[in-house]
């Protein structure tokens, strides 16, 4: 059975005091679910607060971004160790921004997959195509490599840290939601190339989140298609009421 996952990311927004108090609101008024899993991915500068705020609550920590060395003369990057070390459980990989404005590729997104999964992070790697892909139908061409790629050389134990968000590019912060259908295509997709990679078992257990414009009104029919294992919300996760809502969805 897998476990549902609401994850906010909240993108470069809120210094610390804004975090902290937007975290307690969380934890007050989520602080009676049980049966999913709520993830909150603050800047790197507000990890630590947020954390002393929802230690020993049922709200995870996660962080936006890594880099794939272990230690040393990287300047301006936080590794795996030290996201650990503030209490992170999980790190957000290869999300769109990073693809498409620093220009990541998925060479480097591997490097870092590979790197976060050693040192006992959860990895929550993001795939979707930009508008024209899907307008010329190569959705599922870039869905799959971005997944291959990303995953290369990650192997079957390792796999079980590893959720995937389809998040179409289109869809992130545009206020255009892909259909529930849209999603589900995709995502049932991306469950059959963990088949072909892993194994029947891997692929029935692994999360697959949809991210784009999740919001409080869109939530519940999204989550009712059957491959729709969670949300990556991003604008929405900022408001207090509204990210409540969304991981507090009811399916269909
Ligand atoms: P959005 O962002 O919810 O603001 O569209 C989603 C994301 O980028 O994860």
């Amino acid at each position: 059975m897998r476990r549902y996952l609401i994850a906010g990311n909240w993108k470069m927004n809120n210094t610390v005091s804004e975090s902290v108090n937007l975290a307690k609101g969380l934890v007050e008024n989520l602080k009676d679910v049980d049966d999913r899993d709520i993830l909150i991915c603050p800047p790197f500068t507000s990890l630590y607060a947020v954390s002393q705020v929802i230690r020993g609550t049922n709200i995870k920590l996660g962080a936006q971004d890594v880099f794939y060395e272990e230690k040393g003369a990287f300047t301006g990057e936080i590794s795996s160790l030290m996201l650990k070390d503030v209490g992170c459980e999980y790190v957000i990989i290869g999300h769109s921004e990073r693809r498409h404005i620093i220009k990541e590729d998925n060479e480097t997104i591997n490097k870092k997959v590979k790197t976060a999964l050693r040192n006992g992070l959860k990895v929550i790697l993001c795939v979707g195509e930009l508008l024209e892909e899907r307008e010329s139908g190569k959705t599922l061409e870039v869905v799959k490599a971005q997944t291959v790629e990303g995953l290369r050389d990650v192997n079957a134990d390792e796999i079980r840290n590893v959720v995937i968000a389809y998040e179409p590019v289109w869809a992130i912060g545009t206020g255009k939601t892909a259909k529930p259908e849209d999603a589900q295509e995709v995502q049932s997709y991306i469950r059959s190339i963990l088949k072909d990679i892993y194994s029947p078992e891997i692929a029935e257990n692994t999360i697959i989140q949809y991210g784009g414009s999740v919001k409080a009104s869109n939530i519940d029919s999204l989550m009712s298609m059957p491959d729709v294992d969670g949300a990556l919300v991003g604008g929405a996760s900022l408001v207090l009421e509204e990210f409540v809502r969304i991981v507090k969805f009811q399916k269909f």
